[in-house]
């Protein structure tokens, strides 16, 4: 078996048209280029107000983003979850629908759920039905039949929980909400326990040069004290084994960063697994939302802060190249309620070399952290 250096060299050396896999979602063959990006946007649900246009999203915030997705010529967007406020048919559709500026781009857009995406508060519906309404609005994702990428083998797992490859990248991008109906009230969901054998099987495979790892909720949050392992807001380090057996599998794989939601803020972070032995970098990619929040102590040790925006509207653009990773975080002041184009401003940029040195210069970036008081 060739290892992941080896494929490159290879497919490198037949020509890169030979390896290129086909495109999953629309089915055509991928661009071919040396320098390539991709874009990660926040949440973007949108108050409680479920009346058109906005049906819970954030319409005009998308197409600002959207707009600048396809000015800066990114690849596909993906986003971490809270895509609508309350899970329904016409929430998602909405969402959907104003993906068409990057549908007529060839730009392909990648979904994952957040928790608002799993239920409704104000007209109940279950899991089962919030699960299909979802998958009428984003069909077709990776890991469903014939449309390439992998899915854990799990009951409705399906283009819920998926995997991808583009280029010389991997992306896992984990659904850990309701996904079962169970007959409980809020039906069951996969937690990282369920996933890890997948997440180890994807992450081993010879089929890409880096991987990077998605989900809503946070390695550790800096407002919300629920996290991607467990809802419990007073012990961020349960279950201990789970949570070290999936730090150490990404870093195990090479996997530099996690990237998140939720937390309606920029966070860039450094944060070891509950045993020590084991680290990745945390990225809570902002808000796109009109929602922001602010941090609040419990911090504990085992993260360490590098970077914070608060109270802007802001989304990531990550930048390949032969030598490694770019990631640039882009904000500006909050809007939404009616349409606008911002000017957006570059606010941080880091990153690293396959080699695995990191850059990051404070002079270039907003590097500075200011934690609140505890
Ligand atoms: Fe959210």
């Amino acid at each position: 078996m060739q290892n992941r250096r080896e494929f490159l060299k290879n497919t490198a050396m037949l020509g890169m048209a030979a390896a290129l896999p086909m495109n999953p979602v629309f089915g055509r063959e991928m661009k071919q280029q040396k320098e390539w990006s991709f874009g990660v946007i926040p949440d973007t649900q949108w108050k409680t107000n479920m009346e058109a246009p906005f049906h819970g999203t954030a319409i005009h915030v998308i197409d600002a983003i959207n707009a600048e997705m396809i000015r800066q010529k990114v690849d596909f967007v993906l986003e971490v979850g809270d895509l609508v406020e309350e899970a329904s048919a016409i929430a998602f559709q909405t969402r959907a629908q104003h993906n068409k500026v990057l549908e007529d781009a060839e730009i392909e857009f990648y979904p994952l759920r957040g928790n608002h995406d799993s239920r409704n508060r104000i007209n109940h519906v279950n899991c089962g039905a919030a699960v299909a309404q979802y998958k009428s609005a984003f069909p077709n994702l990776p890991g469903t039949p014939g449309n390439g990428g992998s899915s854990p083998d799990l009951p409705n797992a399906v283009g819920m929980t998926y995997s991808f490859t583009h280029k010389n990248g991997k992306f896992l991008l984990l659904d850990t909400f309701s996904l079962v109906d169970d007959g409980s009230e809020d039906g069951k969901a996969y937690g990282m326990a369920d996933y890890q054998d997948w997440i180890d099987e994807q992450l081993k495979m010879d089929d890409h040069q880096f991987a990077m790892v998605f989900a809503h909720k946070d390695l550790l949050g800096q407002d919300h004290k629920d996290n991607v392992f467990s809802d419990n807001k007073v012990d961020q380090n349960i279950p201990v084994d789970v949570q070290n057996a999936f730090f150490a599998s990404l870093q195990n794989n090479g996997v530099k960063y996690f990237i998140c939601g939720h937390d309606h803020m920029y966070h860039h972070s450094h944060v070891k697994s509950p045993d020590g032995k084991s680290g990745v970098q945390q990225i809570i990619c902002g808000s796109a939302a009109h929602k922001f929040y602010t941090p609040k102590a419990p911090f504990l040790e085992r993260e360490t802060p590098i970077a914070q925006e608060l109270n802007r509207i802001g989304f990531l653009i990550i930048r390949v190249s032969e030598n490694g990773i770019k990631t640039d975080y882009y904000s500006t002041e909050p809007f939404g309620d009616v349409p606008h184009s911002p000017t957006w401003t570059l606010r941080d940029r880091y990153g690293y070399f396959f080699n695995g040195d990191e850059f990051g210069k404070p002079e270039d970036s907003l590097r500075q952290f200011v934690r609140p008081a505890e």
